[in-house]
C-alpha cells in the first residue's frame, strides 16, 4: 500500500483516488504526523503532495526525515517536488511568473518513471508530455545525486530523479486528469517502482471490512441512524454482513423524504436483506417543532436537532448498544483532518443532519472511512443494492424541508413529494436522443442515456404563493412548482441543465394533470453562483 502525505493541495485527495484506480489500496495523512504513524503504516512507497506554501521559506511545512530513510520510493509532486530538493541538498526559489494550466515538458534521459510514456516525440526522438501545472516557485539547483528528469521552457528542472534510491518528483500534477498520461505515470510509480501488485478490488475489500468489523465488536451489540441516503444504507448493508443481527438501524423519517422513500427503505433492509429496522414515524414531532417556522437556517437548526433527539431517544432504549455505527466516508474524514491541521485552504462547510452527539458514550464504528463516495457505491452493489439506489442523486439532510420555502406543512410536503416524482419518473424514462445532440444539448457520446444520469442533481421545489390558471371552464388559482436540474461536478459550482423543450413540456403537463393543487410550474435556470443548488 501507498501512503500520500498532505501539504495541503486542493488536489491531494485526487493522488489517492488515482493510486486505487490503479488497483492499490493508499491512504492520506497530513504531513505533520508523528513520524511513528508513517512507519507503522508500512507504506510500499510514499507521495509528498502539493500545497500552497512556499518551499523556500523558513517555517513552512516539510516532510519527516524519515520519509527519506524508510528505504522506500518517494514521489514528489509540485511542492512536494521543492521539499524534497530543499531537504535533499538542493535549491528552491521564487519564480517571476506562475506557471498555471496545461504546458509541454520534455523528458531527459531514460529514467523508469517517464520510459516510453509520452504523448508525441519531437524531432530530436524526445518524448514530450503535456501536463497540468500549478506554481509559483521552482527547483533551481538539483540536490546531490538527482539527474534531471524533465523540463519545460519557463521551467528548467519539471522533473528529477534519484533512481538508486527510487526518488523521483515532478513538478506538475500527474493525479490531474487534465495530464493525459497521468494516471500512467501514477501506475509507474506505484506498480513497478514500488513493487505494488495492484489487486485490491471491492470483493476484496468485503472481505477485510467484515473481518475486521467482527474483530471490532466481538459479539457487542451496534446501532446505525439510516437516512435513506447512499452511505448509511452500505454501511448498513455491510455492517449487517459481518454481525446479523447484532446491527440494529433506527430509520428516522421525518415527513419530508421523497415520494413513498419510508416503504423503500423498509422494503429493502427489513423485507429484502433481512435488517432489523425501527421505523421511527416522526412526522408530526417534525412539523409540530416547524410550525410557523420560515427561516432557512433556523428550520435547518430544528431539523438537525429533531432528529438528534429522537434518535437519542431510541438509542438510549437499546442499553446493550456498545457502538454506534456511521457512514462517515474518506472525503469527510479528510474534510475534518484538514480542518484540523490547518492544512486545507478552503474548507467547505459541513451541512449534514446534526452531528450526533458524545452524551451517547458509544464507541464509533465507520465502516466506509477509507472510501470515496463511487467506492462507496461499487460496493452498494457489490452487497446486493439496488443500482437504482445506489447511484441515486444526492438528497440534502433536511430533506423536504429545505425544498418548501417558508413555512413547512405537511400538505405542502405531500404535493412536492408528488411533483417531484413525475419529475424524476420522466428523467429517469427520457434518454437523450440524435436530435438532441445536434441541438448540443449533450455530446454524442451521451445519447441513449438517460437525462436523470445525465443531470447530477434534480429535483423539485414547492412555492407557497398562488397564481391564476384556467382549467376546463374554470378559474383556478394554485399553487407554483419549481423545478430544477443542475450538471456539476463538486456540487461547489453549477451549471443549469439544459434539458430539451419536449422534455419539460410533458413533465409540467404531467405535474399540472396529476398532482392536485398546483396549476403551474415554471424552470430554474440559475447557475451556482449567484444561485446556490437548493433554493433554501
Ligand atoms: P447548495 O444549495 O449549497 O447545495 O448549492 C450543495 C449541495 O449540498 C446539498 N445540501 C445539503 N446536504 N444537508 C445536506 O446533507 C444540508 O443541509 C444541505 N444543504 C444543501 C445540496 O442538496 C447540494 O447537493
Amino acid at each position: 500500500k501507498i501512503l500520500v502525505l498532505d501539504f495541503g493541495s486542493q488536489v491531494t485527495q485526487l493522488i489517492a483516488r488515482r493510486v486505487r484506480e490503479c488497483g492499490v489500496f493508499c491512504e492520506i495523512l497530513p504531513c505533520d504526523v508523528d513520524p511513528e504513524r508513517i512507519k507503522e503504516y508500512g507504506a510500499s512507497g510514499i507521495v509528498l503532495s502539493g500545497s500552497h506554501q512556499s518551499a523556500y521559506e523558513e517555517s513552512t511545512d516539510r516532510a519527516p526525515e524519515l520519509v527519506f530513510n524508510l528505504g522506500v520510493p518517494v514521489l514528489g509532486i509540485c511542492y512536494g517536488m521543492q521539499t524534497m530538493a530543499m531537504q535533499l541538498g538542493g535549491k528552491v526559489e521564487a519564480g517571476t511568473v506562475r506557471e498555471f494550466g496545461h504546458a509541454q515538458i520534455r523528458a531527459h534521459g531514460h529514467t523508469k518513471l517517464f520510459d516510453g510514456i509520452q504523448d508525441e516525440t519531437n524531432e530530436h526522438g524526445h518524448g514530450l508530455l503535456n501536463v497540468w501545472m500549478s506554481h509559483g516557485d521552482k527547483v533551481t539547483e538539483l540536490p546531490p545525486n538527482f539527474k534531471l528528469m524533465a523540463s519545460t521552457p519557463s521551467c528548467p528542472i519539471a522533473g528529477m530523479a534519484d533512481e538508486a534510491r527510487g526518488f523521483y518528483a515532478v513538478q506538475f500534477h500527474p493525479e490531474v486528469t487534465h495530464t493525459k498520461k497521468g494516471k500512467e505515470i501514477l501506475a509507474r510509480f506505484v506498480r513497478d517502482i514500488c513493487g505494488c501488485k495492484g489487486d485490491w478490488s471491492m470483493p476484496s475489500f468485503v472481505d477485510e471490512a467484515v473481518e475486521r468489523i467482527r474483530a471490532q465488536v466481538g459479539t457487542d451489540e451496534v446501532i446505525l441512524g439510516l437516512s435513506g441516503g447512499v452511505d448509511s444504507s452500505v454501511a448498513a448493508a455491510l455492517i449487517h454482513k459481518a454481525i446479523g443481527d447484532q446491527l440494529t438501524c433506527v430509520f428516522v423519517d421525518h415527513g419530508l423524504l421523497r415520494f413513498k422513500e419510508g416503504e423503500q427503505v423498509m422494503e429493502t433492509f427489513a423485507k429484502h436483506l433481512g435488517v432489523r429496522v425501527v421505523h421511527v414515524n416522526a412526522t408530526e414531532e417534525f412539523m409540530g417543532q416547524l410550525k410557523g417556522v420560515t427561516d432557512p437556517e433556523a428550520k435547518r437548526k430544528i431539523i438537525g436537532k429533531a432528529f438528534v433527539d429522537v434518535f437519542q431517544r431510541e438509542a438510549g432504549m437499546r442499553a446493550n448498544a456498545k457502538w454506534l455505527a456511521q457512514g462517515t466516508i474518506y472525503p469527510d474524514v479528510i474534510e475534518s483532518a484538514g480542518a484540523k491541521t490547518g492544512k486545507a485552504t478552503s474548507i467547505k462547510s459541513h451541512h449534514n443532519v446534526g452531528g450526533l452527539p458524545d452524551t451517547l458514550n458509544l464507541k464509533l464504528l465507520e465502516p466506509l472511512r477509507d472510501l470515496f463516495k463511487d467506492e462507496v457505491r461499487k460496493l452498494g452493489v457489490e452487497l446486493g443494492l439496488d443500482p437504482e439506489m445506489v447511484y441515486r442523486h444526492p438528497f440534502p439532510g433536511p430533506g423536504l424541508g429545505v425544498r418548501i420555502l417558508g413555512e413547512v406543512k405537511a400538505e405542502y410536503a405531500e404535493i412536492l413529494q408528488r411533483a417531484d416524482a413525475v419529475f424524476i419518473e420522466e428523467l429517469r424514462n427520457t434518454k437523450a436522443t440524435a436530435k438532441d445532440a445536434a441541438a448540443e444539448l449533450c455530446t454524442e457520446e451521451q445519447i441513449g442515456k438517460s437525462w436523470y444520469d445525465l443531470t447530477s442533481q434534480a429535483f423539485a421545489v414547492f412555492l407557497p404563493v398562488k397564481s391564476v390558471g384556467v382549467m376546463g371552464d374554470g378559474r383556478t388559482y394554485e399553487y407554483v412548482v419549481a423545478i430544477r436540474a443542475v450538471q456539476t461536478q463538486d456540487f461547489m459550482t453549477a451549471h443549469w441543465a439544459h434539458l430539451p423543450y419536449s422534455l419539460l413540456g410533458r413533465i409540467s403537463n404531467r405535474i399540472i394533470n396529476e398532482v392536485k393543487g398546483v396549476n403551474r410550474v415554471v424552470y430554474d435556470v440559475s447557475g451556482k453562483p449567484p444561485a446556490t443548488i437548493e433554493w433554501e
